[in-house]
Order: C-alpha cells, then structure tokens, then sequence
C-alpha cells in the first residue's frame, strides 16, 4: 500500500507520522497496511447545495471501516455557485490544483470524492485524475422540487421569475414567497442543471457506484450509496483500479451519447475536456457532435423538458436511461465497481415512460450539443437545440452588440435600444480571458420592451456560458473568445449574423479582408494587472474548446512523492 511509505516506516519517521494520527485515539493495529482512504469533502456552508456533506462522509467512513479500510477525511476548497463571485469557474483550476496536490501529498490509497454544486464536481475530478489513484464520487444528490402556489418549481424558474419580475407581471413580494418555496431540503439543484449533468457525468463514464446521479440528498437511499461507496473504494484499491483504468476513451465517448440523452448541460463540454486533458484522452470539441449525433433526448427533465430529478429518481434514474442506451453505448467499459457498464445497467428499470422514454419515441429529437463553426467562432461555439426555439435555429438578424456585461446592464432596458426580436444579442468580453473566469451570463435577459410585447426567445451569442438550467436559442463558449483575438470581438451593431444548426454554422456576413481589417484596427489587450491567483489564471487559461483549463495542469505527476523531508 502507498500508505505504507508513511504509516509502516520504523524509527523516527514512522514514530511522527503515527504519533500524531494516534491523538485522534486511532489504535496501532490500523496503520497495519490496510487501504488507507482519503474522503475529500467539499462541506461548506458557503455551499448550500453541499451542507448535508459531513453527515454523508461518516456513511463513506462507515463503509470503508466495515470492509477493512482507514477513512481519513480532509477538506478542499468548495466552490458555492450561488454567492462566489465574480464565478465560481473563474476558481474551478484553483480547487482542482488543491485537490490534486492534498491527495498527492497525503497517505492515502484510494480516495472519495464528495461532490456536489456545479463546480465540485469537475474539480474534485480533474485534481484526483492528475493523481490517478482509485477513485470513487459520491454526489450530494439533488434537492427535492420546489413548491410555489401549488405548482412544483426549481431553478429553471428563476429564469422565468425574473423575467416576469422586469416585465411587472410579478411584483417583489411575490418573488420572496417563491424564494422560500425553491430549497426545500438538502441537495443541489433540483433540474437537469449542471449540477446534476455532472452527477450523470461521473455516473455514465463509470466513476460512481451505479445510481448515483438521481437518488435525492435526503433520501435514505444516498446514505446507503455512500456507504456502499466506501466499500467499494476498499476493493477498488485491493484490485488496484485506477482513474486511467476506468477513464478510456469509450467512456469518454458513452458519457457524450448519455449527456445528449438526458438533455444534459452546455457546462458538461468545457468540464468532460478538462477531464479528458487531466487523464490524456485525446478528446476535441469536434466529438460532442459526433457522438451527440443520432442521440434523441429521452429524460423529460427541465430545462429541456417538464419535470424533476426526484421524478427522474422514481421513474429509475440514470440506469434506466443509459439501459436504453445499451445498443448504442460502449458496453463493455469497466466501472469503479468493477463490473461493466452492461453488467450495471442491463436490468435497470424504467417505471414511468412520461419521464424517461423509450428510443422508438423520444421527447424530442434535437439532443445534445451541437458545435457550431464558421468565421465568428472558427474554433467552435455551443449550442443546446432541446433548449430552443425550434423557428431560431436557422436564422440571419443583425447584430445588437454589448461590449461587456456592465455595457449589457446599462443599455438593455433602454427604450431607446434598437432592437427587434429578429435581432441578434452578441456579448462580448464573457470568456475565460476576458471577464476573466467565464461567467453564466450568455442567456442574458431580453430588452424589457420585447418582453413586454410577449417575446420569449432571441437568438444570442457569446463567449461566455450558461447556467445548466438556462434556456433559450443561445450560442455560447464562442472560440477563439473575443478578448483573445476572435471575431467576435470586431462584430458591431448591425453586422448580420447567421446561425444555421444544420449546416453547424454561425457566419458574420462581412468579407475576410474586413474581418482582417477590423481586428487589425482593433487595441491591443490591456497589461494585466492583477495580482496572485487571477495574474496566473489569464496568463495560462485555455480556450473554451479546450475546456478552460490552465496550460501547465494539463495531464498528471502520478501519485509518487519524490522529495521526503523526513
Ligand atoms: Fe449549487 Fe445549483 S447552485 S447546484
């Protein structure tokens, strides 16, 4: 065992590092070389969707002490989607550098990994593929739908909230009355947002114990999955299965054909290549069309259909999704727990087809992403069909241009804005370099004189995301982004634009010498001057299509310690 370069030394080193443990009134006979199991645990009570997490680490522990293991937990940073500013994406690579290094630097065999909101996910993820040790997630689950004047609501709604709040269709107090009625128990959100995307993630590319993704936070059955997780992580080391065993290009490829399935979040492409470049799988943004393709959505979960994840739950979750899925699915992928994808999934049932469908009759036939290119994003741009307007996936309109969010907020209610609902939305200045950190703010709100006639959807295009319960015909993770040379950045009000989803294009109508001349014409960035984390963020952050990582993180240094002070 690794943990045995610490725990079974002799003479003064193994004194140390047992004496200390040993105050925790651990007995000698545990440092005797059994798994040592590290449970990273994202608790915080900065992290709403994550504050149910020390009580779920005593079930991992319980779990791994029942099959012979030594859980030792340790904290990371939490990344709260809700109150982190300026995002919690702009600190994603940070988290995953803690977690990377905390797992690196300690004894441990295997570890845990306790994820939750939005960003604890890939982050816990990416630090533990760096490392490459057996690893095993346990998510928080998500939160039980919410309630608002007798109707079931969640985070979806607030798009919807809001809008209506702008457009004097509901007043303040009436927005407070739904606050209260949106969390009702622990968990992360309660849609088919990021959060639980990442849940799905983990779960198909077989990095969690089968069912995972959909058990509620407060059901009794997350508790038992955490406790069987722990068991599992101990055989998991005893048959040394590591992160790269797992983590094949076929699951890379079954994780995109499930993500399209289910109607999963745009966040899933800039998250799974970040993944993919930790673990050395040659993944581009080109395969979330490819295997996207011939995919229909057949989970009826908001943002992209009706209902819940606690419904998704009961009609049988994930398993009864990717059971569908099998003919199509790599299925002879291994999984944490050793047994194939087929092996996992092959009896799963399916207990209400009006929340997960067949293949012979999807909800809906336009899944997945799709990765739009042309001359404004020439290295790819995002779009979720499920969650459009069908009648804007083809469109031409001309440009409303907004040079940054704070522009966007000063002048989009302005009744003096020219705009239509043919109009194009273009955000500039929302990408990894540019805000920095890449904000969910490219299903930016439509001008209150729109919303006011009753217009629903627009086009919009940005370099910056959207949240996983965002909704609308909005172009997103435009690359190259517009404050690293793109051409999104010379676009200006009344350029026309086409988006075309079937022929995967968005097209700036302007010849290649304007285009040319305009970013010629266009200043230089300014010298950066931040300091500390953020300095070392836009100095090294990749694109979009590379999944927004830092340069230096891609890949891994294994789990060997090579300096030993001691
Ligand atoms: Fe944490 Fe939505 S805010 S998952």
């Amino acid at each position: 065992m690794r943990s045995q370069g610490w725990f079974g030394r002799k003479g003064k080193d193994g004194f140390i590092y047992r004496a200390w443990m040993k105050k925790s009134g651990i007995p000698d006979f545990e440092f005797d070389g059994r798994p040592v199991i590290g449970i990273c645990n994202t608790w915080s009570e900065y992290t709403p969707c994550n504050s149910h997490f020390r009580e779920l680490a005593e079930f991992v522990k319980r779990g791994v002490l029942e099959a012979g293991g030594f859980p030792l937990e340790f904290p990371v940073m939490s990344l709260g989607e809700t109150l982190i500013k300026p995002t919690a994406m702009l600190y994603r690579n940070l988290a995953s550098m803690d977690v990377e290094e905390s797992i690196r630097a300690n004894p441990m065999d295997g570890v845990v990994l306790l994820c939750g909101c939005d960003k604890t996910t890939p982050s816990l993820v990416m630090g533990a593929c760096s490392v490459d040790l057996p690893s095993i997630v346990v998510s928080g689950g998500p939160m039980l739908t919410g309630r608002y004047k007798g109707k079931s609501i969640s985070t979806s709604d607030i798009w919807r909230f809001s809008e209506a709040n702008r457009s004097g269709q509901m007043d303040d107090h009436e927005m407070r009355t739904a606050e209260a009625g949106m969390c009702r128990s622990d968990g992360h959100c309660a849609v088919m947002g990021t959060a639980s995307t990442m849940a799905c993630m983990v779960e198909s590319l077989g990095l969690s114990l089968p069912g995972n993704a959909a058990i509620p936070a407060p059901d009794a059955a997350r508790k038992v999955l955490a406790q069987q997780s722990g068991k599992a992580i101990v055989q998991m080391v005893r048959e040394n299965r590591k992160l790269s065993d797992v983590l094949t290009r076929e699951a890379f490829e079954n994780a995109i054909m499930v993500n399209a399935a289910i109607g999963g979040s745009t966040n899933f492409v800039i998250h799974l290549l970040a993944i993919a470049g930790r673990i050395g799988i040659d993944l581009t943004i080109d395969d979330f069309d490819r295997f996207s393709k011939g995919i229909p959505l057949l989970a009826n979960l908001q943002p992209s259909g009706e209902y819940f994840m606690e419904d998704f739950y009961y009609a049988g979750g994930l398993p009864a999704i990717m059971k569908e899925l099998l003919p199509k699915l790599h299925r002879t992928c291994i999984t944490v727990n050793g047994s194939t994808v087929e092996d996992n999934v092959s009896q799963a049932p399916c207990y209400d087809t009006t929340v997960i469908s067949g293949l012979d009759e999807p909800f809906n036939d336009l899944a997945g992403v799709m990765i739009l290119k042309g001359n404004l994003s020439s290295e790819g741009a995002v779009i979720k069909p499920s969650a459009a307007t069908k009648s804007l996936l083809v469109h031409t309109g001309k440009a409303v241009v907004f040079e940054d969010i704070d522009d966007y907020k000063h002048r989009i209610d302005d009744p003096e804005l020219d705009v239509d609902e043919n109009s194009i939305l273009v955000l500039k200045n929302v990408g990894p370099k540019g805000y920095p950190g890449m904000p969910e703010v490219g299903n930016m709100g439509l001008p209150a004189k729109l919303l006011a006639k009753g217009v629903k959807d627009m086009v919009r295009i940005s370099d910056g995301r959207m949240s996983g319960t965002g909704f609308g015909t909005v172009v997103l993770h435009v690359a190259p982004e517009s404050a690293d040379g793109g051409a999104l950045g010379i676009v200006k009000d009344g350029d026309e634009i086409t988006l075309d989803i079937h022929q995967r294009l968005l097209h700036l109508h302007l010849s290649d010498t304007e285009i040319a001349d305009r970013l010629a014409a266009k200043a230089a960035l300014p010298p950066i001057t931040d300091r500390g984390y953020v300095q070392l963020y836009i100095k090294h952050v990749q694109g979009a299509n590379l999944g927004a990582d830092l340069d230096f993180l891609r890949g891994g240094s294994g789990s060997q310690v090579t300096k030993d002070s001691h």
